[in-house]
């Protein structure tokens, strides 16, 4: 039978993905953003709950579309997950490691030698997520102007490129380790790389071998035609934020993508928030305390970034109207369905994306959370979700011990890794 799979999902800031969720009297993880202990101990629990692996998201700046009411209470500071993930490496077996990194501010040679040192130091337990940077603040950042977004994705593309050369210019045998004959590297397997592009270049011997894996493995999560193009070129596995009712298209598209592309479907999964309780009630209790703690200002200022919209002068008790774009009109449908089919108010709205931003909540019972799973799963086609947590670490505690058994117990969960690498472990069936 085949097997449901789950990443984490987070970031690395004091509240990862619900606003003010550090101040939470059982959350641990805002106070311990930057202890290795709290990492370590975090890896653990994610090999525990048999997770394929732990996925930072990130961009590199901090939004200046942010208020400082919505900075002050948790949005920064933002550490670099790459510089995180060594410490749960160290402390885990079997648990990939993703993390992002833009193709924009490094260099694919440095990508390449950065990556590919530490997925030959974990063994072949890395994952990249490769953005583009929709955020006009990383631009500025690094002073740099944002080109536009089919551009970002060309660019990309020949970023991309360039990787492929780099990984397949150093394979793994060519590391024979003779010490009779002294050499360590077998040169004939070697190959200089020679690229000239419109945007990127390059002209050198790699510097790293690939690891027990191959290549690291490919995460990717653009939703446009374009993006969903390079996500079908180029990834190994995909991101998805929809709603329930959207789903199935979803997979319906990447598959015809993947197919135009000539590659394998890449692994489909679907962000989810799951609130556990020892009865519905008690679960929806936790989103109300969640919601409560939340500063309407920055609700309303997380809302606005995210529709592209300002929203001080609106009336909090009044449904809005957004018609702008599709997506928003995807989110208001799947918002209109949590609320009942009665039209949200704004604060309602803003208060739901402060705590789920804009993933579907599974609320319940254990047992409850583990139908919806397995009836998403089965209905849709994906592959498998990315468990976007709320109280940390408690939420992935009650995940780990109290669903994945359930979902064990109906044979459609690994009870043991299939190997040591991620990629064996992420395309086990
Ligand atoms: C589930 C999901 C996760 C994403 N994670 C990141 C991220 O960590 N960093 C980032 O810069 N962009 C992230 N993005 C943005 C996408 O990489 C992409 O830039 C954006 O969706 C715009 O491209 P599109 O128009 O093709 O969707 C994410 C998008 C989705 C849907």
């Amino acid at each position: 039978m085949s097997q449901i799979h789950f990443n984490l999902v987070m970031t690395s800031s004091p509240n990862s993905h619900s606003q003010s969720v550090w101040a939470h009297p059982d959350d641990r993880h805002g106070l311990n953003l930057l202890s290795p202990d709290y990492w370590a101990g975090f890896g653990r629990l994610l090999e525990r709950g048999m997770f394929d692996g732990v996925f930072f998201a990130d961009t590199m700046s901090i939004s200046d579309s942010y208020a400082w009411e919505t900075l002050a209470s948790g949005s920064a500071p933002r550490p670099d997950p790459w510089t995180i993930l060594p410490f749960i490496a160290a402390a885990t077996t079997h648990l990939g490691l993703a993390a992002t990194l833009s193709t924009v501010g490094t260099p694919p040679y440095l990508a390449v030698r950065r990556i590919g040192a530490l997925d030959n130091l974990t063994g072949g337990r890395v994952a990249w997520n490769v953005v583009t940077s929709y955020l006009e603040s990383d631009f500025q950042a690094l002073g740099l102007e944002q080109p536009s977004h089919d551009v970002r994705y060309d660019q990309a593309d020949e970023f991309m490129e360039i990787c492929y050369r780099l990984w397949d210019a150093f394979p793994r045998d060519a590391l024979i380790r003779d010490k009779a004959s002294g050499d360590y590297v077998d040169v004939a397997k070697l190959a200089l790389v020679e690229y000239s592009g419109t945007y990127h270049s390059c002209r050198t011997y790699p510097a790293m071998a690939c690891s027990e894996q191959g290549r690291p493995l490919i995460f990717q999560a653009g939703a446009s035609g374009r993006g969903m193009r390079f996500a079908a070129t180029h990834a190994d596995a995909c991101f998805a934020l929809q709603p329930r009712s959207a789903m199935s298209d979803y997979i319906a598209n990447l598959r015809a993508a993947a197919k135009q592309a000539g590659r394998p479907d890449p692994r489909a999964f679907f962000g989810v928030q799951p609130f556990i309780g020892g009865t519905e009630a008690e679960a929806q209790q936790r989103i109300t305390e969640l919601e409560e703690r939340v500063p309407i200002g920055t609700a309303l200022n997380r809302l606005g970034g995210l529709l592209g919209r300002e929203f001080t002068e609106d009336d909090l008790d009044h449904p809005i109207e957004i018609s702008e774009t599709q997506a928003s009109q995807g989110w208001m449908s799947a918002i209109a369905h949590v609320s009942e089919g009665k039209a949200p108010s704004l604060r309602e709205m803003a208060l739901h994306f402060a705590i789920s931003p804009m993933n579907p909540r599974i609320v319940g019972t254990p047992e409850q959370v583990a139908n919806t799973l397995e009836e998403w799963w089965r209905d849709t086609g994906c592959y498998g979700f990315t468990i976007v947590p709320e109280v940390l670490p408690a939420s992935i505690e009650a995940f780990a011990d109290e669903v994945v058994p359930l979902l064990q117990k109906r044979g459609i969960m690994r009870t043991e890794y299939a190997g040591t690498t991620y990629r064996e472990n992420l395309l086990q069936q």
